[in-house]
């Protein structure tokens, strides 16, 4: 995809021929390798909308989502309930907060389906963890590990209505992503996690999203752990029954004729 700006003004190129289209569902911005092609993406998506196109979600809602910590802070400060969360650049904080919350999730700033985090108890562990993360020059997302059962919420929202939620209960691990062998079953939406899922998503200015929310057992509290701008949904489409896609489209028509 081109995107040229010329005299005439902004312009969508593909194979050689201007681009026009109504609506988009983007689902991600693509494997990124520098941060020259990211802003390349990001730049063609705010174009490919200039020029009259409807994103959902729109670009600047997909990066937001991308950066776990920016999303949290966006977040808390609308009053959404989430665990303690820092961005640190010293192993030897690592160190301090592992002490301090007991027990640390060390997860990547950026990523899906549970790779890649890892559960800290030790503090020189998180000291090691910390270390190497920052040898390769990635940032370090420490989170307190919140006491929950074996399972957490999944919210799907969808515009401005909560189409479903589902527990998803993990097979002995601490993570409870499908994709880590967790086990979908269908919750009914309480009121409570319906003002959750559309507190974040006003808040994220988010056209659709998938929330995971954990039951808090210390204070018996919701905690929202992270906003997902482009949601799997097998598990939840397998024990709901509801499917999300037809919900989406639907959105993406509606604000076409808008
Ligand atoms: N701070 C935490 N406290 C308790 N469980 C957590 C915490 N962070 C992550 N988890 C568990 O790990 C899973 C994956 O973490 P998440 O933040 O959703 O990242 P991912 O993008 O990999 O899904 C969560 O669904 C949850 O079960
Ligand atoms: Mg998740």
């Amino acid at each position: 995809m081109n995107v040229i700006l010329g005299s005439q003004g902004e312009e969508i190129n593909y194979a050689g021929r201007k681009f026009t289209l109504d609506g988009a569902l983007l689902r991600n911005v693509g494997t990124i390798t520098t941060t020259e092609q990211l802003v390349k993406r990001f730049d063609s998506l705010k174009v490919l909308r200039n020029v009259g196109t409807v994103t959902i979600n729109s670009p600047e809602s997909i990066m937001l989502a991308r950066d776990k910590f920016a999303s949290l802070l966006e977040l808390a400060k609308n009053h959404v309930p989430i665990p303690e969360t820092a961005m640190v650049e010293d192993p030897r904080e690592a160190m301090t907060l592992t002490e301090r919350w007991g027990e640390v999730v060390i997860k990547p700033l950026i990523g899906s389906l549970g790779l890649g985090s890892v559960k800290v108890s030790d503090p020189d562990i998180a000291y090691r963890v910390s270390k190497s993360i920052l040898s390769v020059n990635q940032p370090v997302y420490v989170q307190k590990y919140v006491k929950k059962p074996d399972r957490d919420i999944r919210v799907f929202v969808v515009g401005d209505e909560v189409i479903g939620s589902i527990f998803r209960f993990s097979n002995g691990s601490w993570k409870t992503n499908v994709a880590q062998g967790a086990v979908a079953q269908m919750l009914t939406i309480s009121s409570e996690i319906k003002e959750i899922g559309l507190k974040v998503v006003k808040a994220m200015k988010m056209d659709y999203a998938g929330i995971d929310v954990v039951e808090d057992t210390e204070d018996n509290s919701y905690k929202v752990l992270e906003v997902n701008a482009s949601p799997l949904w097998h598990g939840f489409k397998t024990a709901t029954g509801i499917n999300p896609a037809k919900f989406i489209v639907k959105h993406l028509l509606e604000m076409i004729k808008k």
